[in-house]
């Protein structure tokens, strides 16, 4: 079954595939591969982008879309997270996108029968926000070997930054990260913010995770704005070519400031657009199978 967990389950062709299916949408290419099937939504940590983006793609691939509410469900009166899942699949639900927080949430569902597309689990994996990001860097740079990305900010508790930092290792680019001390983690190398600004292909930037970090961040807002935060005049340090990634949802005047959101170098909007046509991908490549 064509489930989607962790890029890391995935080769570099089949990764490779999924990028030039998701392009060959961005040209305009057409696709009927969900007509009549349907498509559940569970989400069961907030989402804007990524639930929203699952929908569209569904739609566009002629699909019904069901979406669900935790706070208004079953679960209020106990159901279990299995037993909620296990009734999207009893109700013929053809593919189920899940986000949770738990990492490896999948585990606990080894008795579903339809494909599983994560929408992210914890702080472990976010498959289609790194193939989204692949595919908006391919579209800039042509390819990947040997690009320089600094991912900055809380590496800890970003699930975005675990999973680009395997792919893109495979991929053959340098992986650097930056930022504050309390959010580095052990294990990947580490450039410091300065020296990143003048050296990378690409700054990708993180939020800072206050729902996981419950209060315990050491560092203030401002003091983070002033020491990582990404103002105008620190982008005019980038190479030439050099452009400015962010999963989103960022945050302005912390880690981004907001004349840099829609600034030359920025890509965060062309992410958000190429998760449509990532997520067509998964989805036709989840049918398929
Ligand atoms: N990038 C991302 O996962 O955004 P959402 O949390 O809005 O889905």
């Amino acid at each position: 079954m064509a489930n989607l967990f962790s890029l890391a389950d995935l080769s570099i062709p089949e990764v490779d595939k999924i990028l030039n299916r998701a392009e060959a949408f961005c040209n305009g290419a057409q696709s009927r591969a969900a007509e009549d099937k349907v498509i559940a939504s569970l989400f069961f940590e907030p989402s804007t982008r990524t639930q929203q983006s699952f929908s569209m793609a569904a739609y566009r691939l002629g699909a019904g879309v069901l979406t669900f509410n935790a706070d208004s469900s079953s679960m209020q009166k106990g159901e279990t997270f299995y037993d909620t899942v296990k009734t999207f699949e009893q109700i013929g639900s053809d593919v189920l996108i899940i986000r949770h927080k738990e990492n490896e949430y999948y585990k606990k569902l080894g008795d579903v029968h339809v494909p599983i597309l994560s929408g992210g689990d914890g702080t472990g994996n976010h498959p289609t926000q790194s193939l989204l990001d692949l595919m908006t860097i391919r579209q800039e740079f042509g390819g990947f070997e040997g690009l320089k990305v600094c991912i900055v900010g809380d590496i800890l508790h970003s699930r975005v930054a675990h999973t680009n930092i395997e792919i893109m290792k495979r991929l053959g680019m340098e992986v650097s990260t930056s930022g504050p001390e309390e959010f580095r983690e052990e294990g990947y190398a580490f450039t410091e913010f300065s020296e990143a600004l003048a050296t990378a292909d690409i700054l990708m930037l993180l939020r800072i995770q206050h729902e996981r970090l419950e209060g315990s961040m050491q560092m203030s807002t401002e003091a983070y704005n002033r020491d990582f935060g990404l103002s105008l005049s620190r982008t005019h340090r980038m190479k030439d070519r050099a452009v400015i990634m962010h999963p989103a949802p960022f945050n302005r005047g912390v880690e981004i400031d907001d004349d840099v959101v829609e600034s030359s170098r920025s890509r965060i909007f062309k992410q958000i657009k190429n998760g449509v046509f990532v997520r067509m991908a998964v989805i036709e490549r989840a049918l398929s199978e």
